[in-house]
């Protein structure tokens, strides 16, 4: 529901793909084209949400490794600016790296699949070996989840989803994904980015002592257009179209994007925090139902504290990193750190974060050694859910009560409209300018 017809829209796809591939054709004639490091050993791709970063995943993806071929495309809406914006992704990184196209993306009208059911139709292609997750964030447990049942190894972008009984999903999938030998990685690019791995590994030799607290912040600028509502356009395609203004789609954006620098306090801490307590309110949006700001204290218990803070506000002081506090030092989530010399190896980082994380994943299929990060994006994740929770409550609020305590409310919290809706039609968008009042939410 809320896709245009198949056919009339497979029709479009391949006025698009055709233009797609004049224009490269032409791009690309005569340039050289390379031959495969990997030999006969394709990874055959199939890619789920091709929007802005799914059109970047791919691309990213095809560079880490000569063998990847995209085989199909799932999106529930396969026109419009979005989707142009992840062909061009492609079609850009095949023309610069004088790649031909037609033969690193195989995808024709039979394997493009749309609206909210269309990944199944996706999964179910046995030809396709790996998937690349790249919906909104509230599509990503049942996303991952079918893929990882349909025997596919994932790259799936974060945040892992918007509520506690998503973050469950996810890390069931990833122990699903163990028993079955299929690898996950996620789109939380610091964890393969040389600079952080070389402090995880100096923290780890103890640089700067025990960890005792930190900062973690992801104040950037604003979001502060409103969402749009083109004419005929029915609540399913508003919301996804829209879908970095409304929490139950995002998560909003302490999980969206602030997931990122949560995912390295945990990493650089070792663990998750047992509480958060916070607060967060919105001064300058219009329309859609996210908070501007969060500000929430991070409890890790053996009294260690992170401060945790995320704006998104036109005009004001921005800055996207971490910093943690040891008892012999302190260290920048990436950058400097002060503390004891100790060894530390050179960790490979080519074509960048973005890049490096489909070389890790590609290369663990490859050797049979798949990587498994499910539990970590979850649990990053959830960190980000708790915090939200905390703010837009008033509430303090426990690991436990998100993970284990079933008596709690916020063990089920279900945001909705849910992935599932969307699948059954029967989604109804909600209020605008509806925000939950600490206190009384
Ligand atoms: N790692 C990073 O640094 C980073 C950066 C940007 C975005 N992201 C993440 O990437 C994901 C996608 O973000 P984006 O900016 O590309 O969004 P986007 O809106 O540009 O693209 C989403 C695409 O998914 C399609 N889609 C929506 N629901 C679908 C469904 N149920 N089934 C199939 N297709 C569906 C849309 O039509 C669209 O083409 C999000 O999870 C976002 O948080 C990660």
């Amino acid at each position: 529901m809320g896709s245009s017809s198949p056919d009339l829209s497979r029709r479009s796809f391949m006025k698009t793909s055709a233009t797609t591939m004049a224009s490269l054709a032409a791009i690309t004639a005569g340039l050289p084209s390379r031959g495969y490091a990997g030999g006969t050993d394709k990874i055959r791709v199939g890619l789920i949400g091709c929007g802005n970063r799914g059109g970047g995943a791919a691309a990213n993806c095809l560079e880490a490794d000569d063998g990847v071929e995209i085989v199909a495309i799932a999106d529930a809406y396969a026109r419009g600016e979005r989707f142009e914006r992840g062909m061009r992704h492609i079609r850009d990184w095949c023309a610069k790296n004088e790649q031909p196209f037609n033969e690193r993306v195989k995808v024709t009208s039979d394997t493009t699949f749309l609206g909210f059911n269309g990944y199944k139709d996706l999964l179910a292609m046995k030809d396709v070996d790996l998937v690349l997750i790249a919906t909104p964030v509230c599509f990503h447990p049942v996303h991952l989840e079918a893929a990882i049942q349909a025997g596919k190894h994932v790259f799936m972008e974060k945040a892992a989803g918007v509520d506690p009984p998503g973050m469950r999903q996810v890390i069931e999938a990833g122990e699903l994904a163990k028993q079955k030998g299929l690898a996950i990685v996620a789109g939380t690019q610091r964890r393969h980015q040389a600079k952080y791995r070389q402090n995880a590994h100096a923290l780890a030799q103890g640089a700067i002592g025990r960890i005792t607290g930190g900062r973690v912040w992801w104040c950037g600028g604003g979001s502060s257009t409103p969402p749009r509502r083109q004419p005929g356009q029915d609540d399913a395609e508003y919301l996804v179209r829209n879908w970095y203004r409304f929490s139950m789609m995002s998560g909003d954006h302490i999980v969206e994007q602030h997931c990122h620098n949560l995912d390295v306090a945990n990493w650089f801490i070792g663990r998750p925090p047992v509480q958060a307590l916070g607060f967060g309110g919105r001064a300058r949006r219009q329309g859609g139902n996210q908070y501007d700001f969060f500000s929430v204290d991070l409890d890790y218990g053996d009294d260690v504290i992170v401060h945790s803070m995320c704006r998104q506000v036109k005009g004001c002081f921005t800055r996207v990193s971490e910093q943690f506090i040891g008892t012999e030092g302190s260290v920048w989530g990436g950058g400097k750190l002060a503390g004891k010399k100790v060894t530390v190896p050179n960790f490979e980082e080519k074509g960048g974060p973005y890049v490096q994380e489909h070389r890790d994943l590609i290369r663990s299929i490859r050797a049979g050694e798949p990587l498994n990060e499910a539990r970590n994006v979850a649990e990053s994740t959830l960190v980000a859910i708790m915090g939200r929770i905390s703010a837009y409550t008033g509430q303090i609020v426990r690991w436990s009560d998100l993970t284990t305590n079933i008596n709690s409310p916020w063990y089920t919290l279900t945001l909705r409209p849910t992935a599932r809706d969307f699948e059954n039609g029967a989604v109804v968008a909600p209020p605008e300018n509806s925000i939950p009042l600490p206190g009384k939410a």
